[in-house]
């Protein structure tokens, strides 16, 4: 019998038998190396265009309860593409998007139909998983272009239970698709999604505690607060993306409609700034009016709402996984999939940037032995998640991924400390599409040229933001200095500083653009150990260290630069510029430094 949430909101109890105890079986397939018992349960919570930067945590009382005070708060956590599709493709096989090629929400170059022609079907967490020993179990989206009508052409491999939101539903609040295991499609129109997912999730946690001879992953993957999106059609035309997809703000449940009224969006110095800052279109755009920034005051107070249902959902799953006396042995993520910016830099709604609110997003972890109330400064991304999961599950790593795990317990943070990387890379191709309202004529809804590759570089000595756009265009930020990304100290307009970090400037540059050079087609520990790939003897393990004068050459007349030869809406090789050669032998991309010296 399978029990409801319902009956579990009663009080019903149930028999210790059922709760997960450390004497857990072993299930099959699982490496010798695994201690009895040693796999803990993983619940998975996945937003959908969540910020950190508009500080919508600080209106989530019960995550900040259950998850904060009780966990980590990774603070320099990244998306290493800002939309939807390409940043979970990534996030689920922990691999770049320049390793999926998954790096669109639609077809040709993205969405489901991408995602299972690159053979990740087979290859991505819940299947690894499920070979560790697990039960699977996941509600909510999965991909973009995961649809009514493909929905079981394949259907999703790697799941014990499913109930996926179908397009062109998804972004449907109060007329979603959900999709249950191999049945057909049902239609809640007139219930709130997130809702709808939350009795969803509760019953495939009792689905899985009664499964207690194996651990459990539980996926959830509500939609909000992503914005509402009317009928979505699905026939592979870029350009009609613009016509077919009617956005408005996301719609919160009637109970929470009424919160927040006097709320607006934080007044930073890069909201809706006086003077143009970043690159390309973003450059050209214009102040927005107070009817615009009303708007987008309303637009924000809808998302707070609307992420309430989810902050009850959280709460609904701790209360039963303490009625569950699971607490002990559960791990529990809350992330996003990308963040979110409204207005900073005169921006309309929307993400696909590279800016800190599109990139830096919220990752909090609670379990057994992670540190309460801790605030990491260290730099994790999206990409490490596969592997931190896969590690906690006991599995093996795979050779192929393109991070590294996550430190979760003290002991590992304090290693991480002096060992990490400290680099995210950001990677980008296609369109930006405005999610508000369009207030003037002379601003494109949408932009065809959103095609760029970034990083983020972060040590207690420098923080930085690079760039360089598909149109050759550079942008380069001292976050140290310039916290909110005012001034591209690379843009013709602006004064360049004649030293950073006390060395000429372009010293500094040269090294970044290297850096770029070899992330942007990094495969593997290359994109963890990027430095390794310029200095194979090992003598340079960061930024600091590269910088030391005896590598000025080196960096400053031996290098290929980054750049473009056009901008393309996906990954297509030949508009890219020259590429980094790993294969030890030719290097007419560029010199190492131990052949050059
Ligand atoms: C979940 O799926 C895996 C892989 O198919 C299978 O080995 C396992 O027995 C399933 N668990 C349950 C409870 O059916
Ligand atoms: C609601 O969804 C159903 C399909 O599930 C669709 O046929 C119908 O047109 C939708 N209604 C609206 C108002 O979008
Ligand atoms: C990029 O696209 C925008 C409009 O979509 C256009 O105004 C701008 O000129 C384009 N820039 C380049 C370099 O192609
Ligand atoms: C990525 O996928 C697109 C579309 O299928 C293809 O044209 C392109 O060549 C692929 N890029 C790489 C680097 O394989």
């Amino acid at each position: 019998m399978r029990l409801s949430g319902l009956a579990l909101a009663a009080g019903l109890q149930l028999p210790a038998v059922l709760a997960h105890s450390s004497q857990k079986p072993l299930g099959p397939g699982l490496g010798p190396s695994l201690k009895k018992g040693s796999q803990p349960n993983i619940v998975f919570i996945l937003t959908d265009d969540q910020d950190l930067h508009l500080q919508s945590l600080d209106y989530l009382p019960l995550i900040k309860k259950h998850l904060a005070d009780h966990g980590t708060l990774y603070k320099r956590h990244y998306c290493t593409t800002a939309l939807c599709c390409p940043s979970r493709v990534s996030l689920w096989t922990g691999k770049q998007a320049h390793n999926t090629n998954v790096t669109d929400v639609n077809p040709p170059y993205g969405g489901y139909p991408k995602f299972i022609r690159q053979g990740f079907n087979n290859a991505y967490l819940p299947v690894w998983l499920q070979e560790a020993g697990y039960n699977t179990y996941y509600t909510g989206k999965l991909f973009n272009a995961h649809t009514v009508e493909n929905y079981n052409a394949p259907y999703p491999a790697g799941w014990n239970g499913s109930d996926f939101l179908l397009d062109p539903y998804t972004y449907s609040y109060l007329n979603a698709s959900y999709q249950r295991n191999q049945n057909p499609p049902v239609n809640y129109k007139g219930q709130h999604s997130v809702d709808v997912l939350a009795e969803k999730a509760y019953g495939f946690l009792d689905d899985a505690v009664k499964e207690s001879s194996r651990p459990f992953f539980l996926g959830l993957a509500p939609v909000a607060p992503h914005s509402n999106v009317q009928s979505f059609v699905l026939d592979g035309d870029i350009g009609d993306i613009e016509q077919a997809a009617v956005f408005s703000p996301p719609i919160p449940a009637k109970r929470h409609e009424h919160l927040f009224a006097d709320v607006k969006i934080p007044r930073t110095p890069h909201f809706n700034p006086d003077k143009p800052s970043g690159a390309n279109w973003v450059r050209s755009l214009h102040q927005q009016s107070q009817e615009n920034v009303d708007f987008n005051d309303h637009f924000y107070r809808q998302r707070l709402r609307t992420l309430q249902s989810v902050d009850e959902l959280v709460d609904g799953i701790f209360a039963r996984l303490k009625k569950y006396n699971l607490l002990d042995n559960t791990f529990v993520f809350y992330t996003t999939d990308n963040g979110y910016h409204i207005g900073q830099h005169r921006l309309q709604p929307g993400k696909e940037c590279g800016f800190e609110e599109d990139i830096n997003i919220p990752l909090i972890v609670r379990g057994p032995g992670v540190p309460s109330k801790h605030v990491a400064e260290i730099v994790t991304t999206h990409i490490d998640l596969a592997p931190t999961i896969l590690g906690l599950a006991g599995a093996p790593s795979r050779a192929d991924f393109d991070g590294e795990t996550i430190p979760l317990r003290r002991a590992e943070f304090e290693d991480a400390a002096v060992s990490r990387h400290e680099h995210v890379t950001v990677e980008y191709w296609g369109f930006a599409i405005t999610e508000g309202k369009v207030f003037r004529k002379d601003e494109a809804r949408l932009v065809l040229n959103n095609t760029y590759k970034a990083l983020r570089i972060i040590s207690k000595e420098y923080n930085f933001y690079y760039s360089v756009w598909c149109n050759n265009e550079h942008e380069l930020y001292d976050i140290k200095t310039d916290p909110y990304q005012l001034h591209n100290l690379l843009h013709p307009d602006e004064t360049t500083p004649a030293t950073l970090l006390g060395v000429p400037f372009e010293k500094v540059t040269a090294r970044l653009d290297s850096l770029l050079f070899v992330l942007k087609s990094c495969k593997a520990q290359t994109c963890v150990r990027p430095w390794q790939a310029l200095h194979p003897q090992g003598n340079v393990q960061n930024l600091h260290d590269a910088l030391h004068p005896r590598f000025d050459a080196f960096y400053l007349t031996e290098q290929r630069r980054v750049s473009y030869d056009r901008c393309e809406l996906g990954y297509l090789l030949d508009a890219e510029g020259p590429q980094f050669e790993t294969d030890g032998l030719v290097h007419r991309q560029g010199a190492r430094w131990d052949e050059w010296v």
